[in-house]
């Protein structure tokens, strides 16, 4: 299949190319498009036949729901069984942004969208481009990351490239990701809401909103014994192919730890890379040292960790040491989401080692 490329930014948006794009959709199509968060992989979400495209082009599971984006918020009506005074809220607060609501879904939403489940996940993004886009397609675009499946997602034109060429009808190419990481998932299908993906809204910012809200046990564990709630966080996603191992303790224990094990693992032909801080990357010594932003920049940690998963790929790196790159308990900004992240790119394989003095 050829794939047609088409550039456009939030401050140069084409009307004739945007319906071209939205009559791909219609016709049961696919096209990627810009976020706010990643990049997607768009497809009609009242089309079961668009559903399975999706999953073929993505390789992934077809038991892993998609997320229905809309444009417009009266066009929630029609895809759920109701709407909860929750999602009210939410919506006004975040929406268009990088918010998730899982809610229960209408007879409208084919099961193929979502995964079979009675739920069904919807999102308002705040890209202009993105919105352009929903709209000219008909108001329900179905859209998981567009990696293929088990790679980072993207976060670059360039990677939805890479990933995509010549397996979807169109890419329309904008600047990089804002934010860099999936939106967050809240169920609001339950008596207390929970984050099912924490992310760039964080859990503060919902109980500003809503009261308590809780978190899934499994986000920051990787053998719980217990299957998450979202299904799609089972996978082992995000995973760069270097085998990488996340290093915590003291920051001059870490720093000695990944210089001793880089060197061991050179020594045996291997290739490393690893992923500190802009505090500590001049300490490092491995084939590739990557610093993910300031210690005390989250945004930009977020913004950045999964182009440098991708370069590490590109740059055929088969062992990968990071720092912990952010506090996970932290509830407050985005460390629980870098940290769900890091965590499943290196199947929660982490070691702590202590302070000796
Ligand atoms: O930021 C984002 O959300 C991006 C952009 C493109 O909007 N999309 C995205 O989609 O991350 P995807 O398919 O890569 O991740 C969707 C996640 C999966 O983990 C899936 O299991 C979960 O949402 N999900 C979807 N529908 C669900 C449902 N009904 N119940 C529980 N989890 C659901
Ligand atoms: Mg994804």
């Amino acid at each position: 299949m050829e794939t047609k490329i088409i550039r456009m930014n939030e401050d140069s948006i084409d009307a004739q190319l945007l319906s071209e794009a939205g009559e791909i959709i219609k016709r049961g199509g696919l096209a990627a498009f810009p976020t706010e968060t990643v990049y997607g992989l768009g497809g009609d979400a009242l089309n079961a036949e668009s559903a399975r495209k999706i999953y073929q082009a993505k390789g992934r599971p077809s038991d892993n729901p998609l997320i229905v984006h809309i444009s417009r918020w009266e066009d929630i009506y029609p895809i759920v069984r109701e709407v909860p005074e929750a999602a009210e809220r939410l919506a006004a607060a975040f929406w268009p942004g990088p918010l998730t609501l899982i809610l229960h879904k209408s007879e409208r939403v084919p099961p193929a969208t979502t995964g079979g489940l009675e739920t069904v996940a919807v999102r308002m993004p705040r890209h202009k481009v993105a919105l352009a886009f929903i709209e000219a397609s008909g108001g329900y675009v179905a859209a998981p990351s567009a990696n293929r499946s088990g790679r980072p997602s993207p976060t670059l034109a360039r990677y939805v490239k890479e990933d995509m060429d010549g397996r979807i009808d169109m890419i329309i190419e904008g600047d990089g990701a804002d934010i860099g990481l999936e939106s967050t998932i809240v169920d609001l299908t339950e008596p207390v809401p929970v984050i099912l993906r924490p992310g760039c809204i964080t859990r503060q910012m919902l109980e500003q909103v809503l009261g308590e809200v809780q978190v899934d046990s499994t986000i920051l564990e990787g053998r719980a014994g217990q299957a998450p709630r979202a299904p799609g966080m089972k996978y082992r996603h995000y995973a760069p192919r270097g085998e990488l191992t996340i290093i915590n303790g003291p920051r001059r224990r870490v720093v000695e730890e990944i210089n001793r094990r880089s060197e061991a693992v050179r020594r045996k032909g291997g290739k490393v890379g690893v992923i500190g801080m802009d505090d500590t990357v001049s300490c490092y010594r491995a084939d590739s040292v990557k610093s993910a932003g300031a210690r005390d920049d989250e945004k930009a940690v977020a913004h950045t960790l999964y182009r440098i998963l991708r370069e590490f790929d590109d740059e055929n790196i088969t062992v990968i040491y990071s720092e912990a790159l952010a506090e996970a308990g932290e509830d407050r900004g985005m460390g629980q989401a870098i940290m769900n992240r890091l965590l499943k790119a290196a199947g929660y394989r982490v070691e702590n080692i202590r302070d000796e003095g």
